[in-house]
């Protein structure tokens, strides 16, 4: 292996610019040329490339975003795209890919392996919704962020004696709705993985008011339905007057907390260290404090379980 290709794919994630440090950094350690793809497949498609150096990814592992920008690309997903993208490798002398993304990334990938070509995943996303790793890049910090808001709306909240509802992100996955909730000590929590049912959520409010409870807080991840319909269900229902925050993709930005900075340090050298023993189609993860991998495949066909205990802590601390 002489030459190593990089690139960052699908919605960004705090921490991605750390994990494109260290496997730059770890590919030279090992003598190896490495090149970064800007905007993910798209770039891959276009040709555009841009050496990256031991001095060129200094001063990037704070900080949010990624500095070789990212796309969600339609092209790649056909397969005359996944053959352009080839093809672009082999004339580039590129001999390993990393992609660091989430499930649609790792689809890219796969499709470049069943080619015959080694590329090895890292996980970056926010959603934290991948099987073969306890936790992915960025969604640490992305709770992190989401809890600052929480908090204080929870002083709005009960100075007013209002019902909040917050929406968070996850279009699939409830991980960050869950986490946030309990680390805010929401009252309620609504996710994809546990059905909703209005008239339990109601039942709850008004026994929480009768015992004289006279704010609450409903987590609300955005794969269930929008904050606003919510609103409009608890008002046309039971008559609650709930004000709504969408948080939105702030819930993507801003600098790694330091368990994303070093999950993505550990996540980029071993993707390297991965690569060079010749592993392919494989997912670095970190599962029980260890580096271990996975194949693609699995990172998206098994759906990675929301802790029952947390599950349960929703409902029994809040009350
Ligand atoms: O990257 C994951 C994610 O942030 C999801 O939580 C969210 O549903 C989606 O991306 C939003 O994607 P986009 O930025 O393309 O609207």
């Amino acid at each position: 292996m002489k030459r190593l290709a990089v690139l960052t794919s699908g919605g960004d994630s705090p921490g991605m610019n750390a994990a494109i440090r260290a496997v730059t950094r770890a590919a030279i350690y090992r003598n190896l040329d490495v090149i970064g793809v800007r905007r993910g497949y798209e770039g891959l498609l276009d040709g555009d490339v841009i050496p990256l150096t031991k001095s060129s990814v200094g001063g990037i592992i704070h900080r949010g975003g990624t500095i070789l920008r990212t796309a969600r690309s339609e092209r790649f997903k056909r397969p005359e795209g996944v053959n352009e993208g080839l093809s672009r490798l082999r004339s580039l002398d590129v001999d390993g890919l990393v992609v660091i993304g989430g499930d649609g990334s790792f689809r890219g990938a796969q499709e470049l392996h069943l080619r015959g070509f080694p590329v090895v995943g890292i996980p970056g996303t926010i959603d934290n919704d991948l099987w073969g790793t306890d936790a992915t890049i960025g969604f640490d910090t992305a709770v992190n962020t989401a809890l600052d808001a929480v908090v204080k709306l929870r002083d709005t909240a009960s100075s007013h004696d209002r019902l909040f509802v917050v929406e968070v992100m996850g279009r699939h996955s409830g991980w960050i709705a869950l986490s946030v909730g309990v680390a805010s000590g929401a009252e309620h929590v609504v996710i994809p993985e546990v059905s909703f049912e209005l008239g339990r959520l109601c039942d709850k409010l008004h026994y929480a008011k009768k015992r004289g409870k006279t704010h609450s807080l409903i987590v609300l991840a955005e794969g269930v339905m929008p904050a606003q319909e919510l609103a409009s269900l608890l008002s046309d229902t039971a008559g609650y007057d709930a004000r709504i925050t969408v948080l939105g993709h702030i819930q993507r930005g801003g600098g790694p907390s330091a368990a994303d900075a070093i999950l993505a340090s550990r996540l980029g050298a071993f993707a390297v260290e991965s690569l060079c023993d010749g592993e392919k189609g494989i997912m670095v993860g970190c599962v029980n404090g260890a580096m271990c991998t996975v194949p693609l495949e699995k990172t998206w066909a098994e759906r990675k379980p929301l802790p029952p205990e947390l599950l349960e802590l929703v409902e029994t601390l809040s009350i």
